[in-house]
């Protein structure tokens, strides 16, 4: 069975790499092959989601594709084009990386995009899955400055999923798609909690006391912008900024421990074996 894996110089694709057992049968999809990740017995192709024209040659005997859309207005573009070239591939099913509350009527535009794709997938006549993560532990990577963690949602509640996770379910649907087919997954973390409880995991690894500093949405957006981010990256975190804030990702599901068989990780196992990223600010 040959996979085709999407996104592979990424955070979650990089990890699934990690995760899968490799075989001559993985292929990862870049467009450009001096950033594609290192994995011993991958084969790399090259093809871009927004030129279709260019992806033929890498679709071609593919059984399954792992598809991850990077965030940006241009997401259902670069998916419908993946779709449409795996349609003619004869690729067999679609394992979509979507998002937390992907829906029509979504509190950000990041899930509302998502929807699109998720309901172009289910009708393209394809097997399917689709995995809706929350809201990645490792996105507060860089968050940590000195002794505070800086966020904007507020004192909400997150069920936070550490990206490891995520790439140990994707592997474990990769490997045996059919038994997946029409499923869709959110995946949480074990535990629903706040940036302030966060914060206080953090003090035991980091070894000093850590305070929660909660920025406003157009401070976190200013601070955002001031990082680098381009504007609708901002623009679409600070709307999730103010969804969590209101308790839109309170919650918690048994999609991952069902499953998978374990619980997923706990938000001290990600401080504890990130510390050293985590401090690096
Ligand atoms: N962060 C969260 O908390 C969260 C939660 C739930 C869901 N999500 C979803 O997770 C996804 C992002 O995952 P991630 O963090 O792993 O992404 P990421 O680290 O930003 O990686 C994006 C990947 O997409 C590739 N890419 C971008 N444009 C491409 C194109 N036109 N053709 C082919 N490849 C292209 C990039 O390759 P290059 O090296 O060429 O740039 C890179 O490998 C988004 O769909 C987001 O909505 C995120």
């Amino acid at each position: 069975m040959t996979i085709l894996i999407t996104g592979a110089s990424g955070n979650v694709s990089g990890a699934l790499l990690r995760s899968l057992p490799i075989t001559d049968d993985v292929r990862v999809l870049v467009r450009d092959p001096d950033r594609a990740p290192g994995v011993a017995g991958a084969q790399v192709v090259v093809g871009d989601l927004e030129r279709p024209r260019t992806l033929g040659a890498a679709f071609e005997g593919v059984d399954t594709l792992w598809l991850l859309n990077a965030m940006g207005p241009q997401a259902p573009h670069a998916s419908m084009n993946a779709l449409w070239a795996a349609r003619q591939a004869g690729v067999r099913h679609v394992v979509r990386l979507s998002a937390v509350g992907a829906a029509h009527d979504a509190p950000t535009r990041n899930g509302r995009l998502h929807a699109l794709s998720d309901a172009e997938l289910m009708a393209s006549g394809l097997g399917w899955t689709i995995i809706r993560p929350h809201f990645f532990m490792q996105n507060l990577l860089g968050s940590v400055q000195g002794d505070t963690l800086y966020g904007g949602v507020g004192d909400g509640r997150l069920g936070f999923i550490d990206v490891r996770d995520i790439a140990d379910f994707g592997a474990r649907v990769l490997a045996a798609p059919a038994s997946h087919a029409g499923k869709v997954y959110t995946l949480t973390g074990p535990a629903s909690i706040s940036l302030k409880e966060a914060a206080e995991r953090l003090e035991p690894v980091l070894g000093t006391p850590i305070r929660y500093h909660s920025l406003s949405e157009r401070e976190a957006y200013q601070a955002m912008l001031d990082a680098g981010l381009p504007e609708w990256i901002a623009a679409v975190n600070a709307e999730y900024g103010t969804a969590y804030a209101g308790g839109w990702g309170d919650f918690t599901t048994r999609d991952f421990p069902d499953v998978m068989g374990r619980p997923a990780r706990p938000f001290a196992e990600f401080a504890r074996d990130f510390s050293g990223a985590l401090r690096a600010a």
